[in-house]
């Protein structure tokens, strides 16, 4: 008997043991990649935020993903949990699966296109668990299946572009540009090709003569730039890229090409990343139309007035700002957070 004692205290004791050493975890990661926390520490009065980021395809990406990790991340108010889909919407579909089993208070989704988010954001609905959209917008009929939007507003960014690029060239000149599009299907691509257009259609002699998408990365920006010069190569004078990234490829194209960016080929994209700012003050782009990626303290605000059962704006915009040429650049690098 004494025997079979001590062997149920041991049993007992290698037990708990167990349990110390791995039950306190049990909130940081969902299976896969679906929810990864910043945090180990107890749930019960911190804001739980569920995060699902689109990926890292470019500097801007990878500065909002830096401020919402920074922000929340470093405040004891929250607790974060993040989820990278690497590109692909079903990812995101099953990360805000994740969170809305693992009962978050608040989802913050970036979503990577416009479309077919219904099914999710109703169980999200169902479950009374509010949805931020963070940076790109989604088209659907009922806007009550999100609770807000935090960002940038894309046609306006587009026309700045335009507007930008036509007080540099010329309202008389005769213009040939290319468009490199940002993800096919992106709000950010939508809106931005959508606001340039709007534009130019006023300028008969500004014409888009090829447009495609370069997936909002460099290497891809330098491919598809690559193939516009092989076609096109004397007749093009300027570019119009979604994005910094692709802006940045196009220039390596161009040089690699034998022409000179920013002189022969003029270029304007949007974002506002510290590498296009060095690029124009090397004279090699021209235009910058800023969108502004630090959204971590929009977001935190807006979960805590959530949290604290306060009504949120539907569409909280970000403050932007154009850059033309190397003066103004020069001037503004050295504060750029980005
Ligand atoms: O949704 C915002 C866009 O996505 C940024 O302009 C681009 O760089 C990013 O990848």
């Amino acid at each position: 008997m004494a025997r079979t004692k001590k062997l149920r205290m041991f049993l007992f004791a290698t037990l708990m043991v167990f349990f110390l050493l791995t039950g306190c975890n049990s909130e940081s990661s969902g299976s896969g990649n679906e929810g990864s926390s910043s945090d180990s520490g107890a749930k019960e009065d911190k804001i739980v935020v569920g995060f699902s980021q689109i990926g890292a395809e470019s500097g801007w990406r990878t500065a909002e993903t830096e401020s919402i990790k920074e922000t929340l991340g470093n405040d004891p108010q929250y607790k974060l949990k993040f989820s990278d889909a690497q590109q692909k919407q079903e990812n995101q579909i099953k990360a805000l699966r994740s969170f809305i089993a693992q009962k978050v208070d608040v989802i913050a989704l970036a979503p990577v296109v416009e479309s077919g988010w219904e099914t999710v954001l109703q169980e999200a609905k169902n479950s009374g668990i509010p949805v931020i959209l963070l940076d790109r917008g989604i088209d659907v009929e009922d806007e009550s299946l999100y609770t807000s939007f935090i960002g940038s507003d894309f046609i306006v960014e587009g026309e700045n572009a335009a507007k930008e690029l036509i007080k540099l060239m010329g309202k008389d000149s005769q213009v040939n540009i290319v468009e490199l599009q940002g993800t096919v299907g992106a709000s950010a691509a939508n809106d931005r090709m959508e606001g340039f257009a709007n534009i130019i259609k006023e300028h008969p002699n500004y014409k888009i003569i090829k447009s495609q998408s370069g997936d909002f990365t460099r290497s891809k920006g330098k491919e598809v730039m690559e193939a516009f010069l092989k076609s096109d190569g004397e007749n093009i004078d300027a570019v119009y890229a979604h994005n910094d990234d692709m802006a940045l490829g196009a220039i390596q194209a161009i040089e690699e090409y034998g022409l000179k960016p920013g002189e022969d080929i003029k270029i304007v994209s949007v974002d506002g990343i510290k590498d296009i700012f060095e690029a124009v003050i090397a004279g090699k782009s021209n235009i910058i139309v800023e969108c502004n990626p630090l959204l971590g303290p929009q977001l935190a605000q807006a979960a805590k007035d959530l949290h604290a059962g306060k009504e949120i704006e539907k569409w909280i915009k970000t403050e932007e700002e154009v850059f033309v040429g190397k003066e103004e650049a020069e001037a503004a690098l050295p504060s750029r957070k980005y």
